[in-house]
């Protein structure tokens, strides 16, 4: 297939496009430079009679923080961005990957979120994504929607400023004697590499069109998650609890989202590794550790 990958040089679209070239598909990867999604005239000469079957959308706005300062912004890269993407795909005869994230719900389930439960946002950051989503679910002919959470990955978050959260642990277990982390909020952190080899799965598979929850098995909070690092990383550095209120959030998040991977169950199609042995993997192959 040829496979445009849109965000190509972001964390996850990176590992897109080394998955696909790995199975042997065409892949044109292309970075906010070629393909400004915001960017009518942009987009059109990018993907317009490029041949593409299939085009993935890593692209987003998803700092938390800046979406809430600017939400005009937020909404044009992750909502209308998407619906541009969407007619583009259209145009193409091709299918539209999406890529959207946990944080369209509120947290208040307290038990994993099905593709059927009713997102209800707490931020500009998911109202932004939520938007999108269903410009795709509406718009795009042939489509997939994927809902990935806290995402770590070989390459850096672009967004984030570099270090994802496993790289962070480590380097803050080698400057200090005392890690604080806090214990009250619920997710599954997921593997890049883990998300494209679930994307190869199911466009090989033809995967119906529709919403996928995306996400390694299992869930923890943040702080056994660091300790999970440190286990495996054999670090003595004292990991302790944050104390309520010790990092205050500025912008309101889902203290629970944990998401279930049903639909992908209910094809027969879940290829997804519970997070600990995903985390040992990315370890290994990152760090050579273990
Ligand atoms: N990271 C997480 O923990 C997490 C959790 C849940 C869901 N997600 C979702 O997963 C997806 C991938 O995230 P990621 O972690 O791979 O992020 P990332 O490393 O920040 O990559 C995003 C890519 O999109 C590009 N981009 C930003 N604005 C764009 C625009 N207007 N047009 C074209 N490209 C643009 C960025 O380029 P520049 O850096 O040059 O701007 C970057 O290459 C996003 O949809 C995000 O919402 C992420």
């Amino acid at each position: 297939m040829k496979i445009i990958v849109i965000g190509a040089d972001g964390q996850l679209g990176s590992d897109i496009v080394s998955g696909c070239r790995a199975e042997g598909h065409e892949v044109v990867p292309l970075t906010i430079a070629q393909a400004d999604i915001t960017d009518d005239p942009q987009v059109q000469r990018a993907l317009a009679s490029s041949g593409a079957d299939v085009v993935v959308n890593t692209a987003a706005m998803h700092q938390v923080e800046k979406c809430e300062a600017d939400p005009a912004r937020a909404f044009a890269v992750n909502a209308l961005g998407a619906r541009r993407l969407a007619l583009a795909a259209n145009a193409l005869n091709a299918r539209l990957v999406h890529i959207s994230t946990d944080y369209v719900f509120d947290g208040a389930k307290l038990a994993p979120y099905l593709e059927s439960d009713c997102p209800l946002p707490l931020n500009a950051y998911g109202n932004s994504k939520l938007a999108g989503e269903l410009f795709v679910r509406s718009l795009a002919e042939k489509h997939y929607v994927l809902r990935v959470s806290g995402l770590y990955g070989q390459n850096p978050c672009l967004e984030k400023g570099g270090l994802n959260f496993v790289d962070l642990m480590l380097k803050l277990s080698r400057e200090r004697k005392e890690v604080r982390v806090v214990d009250d909020e619920v997710l599954t952190p997921t593997s890049t590499r883990e998300v494209a080899r679930q994307l190869l799965l199911m466009l090989k598979a033809g995967a119906a069109d529709g919403l996928y929850h995306v996400t390694a098995e299992g869930a923890c909070s943040w702080h056994e998650f660091a300790a999970e690092i440190f286990r495996l990383s054999r670090s003595s550095v004292l990991l302790s609890k944050a104390a309520p209120g010790e990092f205050p959030a500025k912008v309101p998040r889902p203290k629970y989202s944990v998401l279930e991977n049903a639909n992908l169950k209910t094809a027969a199609l879940n290829g997804m590794a519970h997070w600990r042995d995903a985390l040992a993997v990315y370890l290994r192959e990152k760090h050579g550790i273990g």
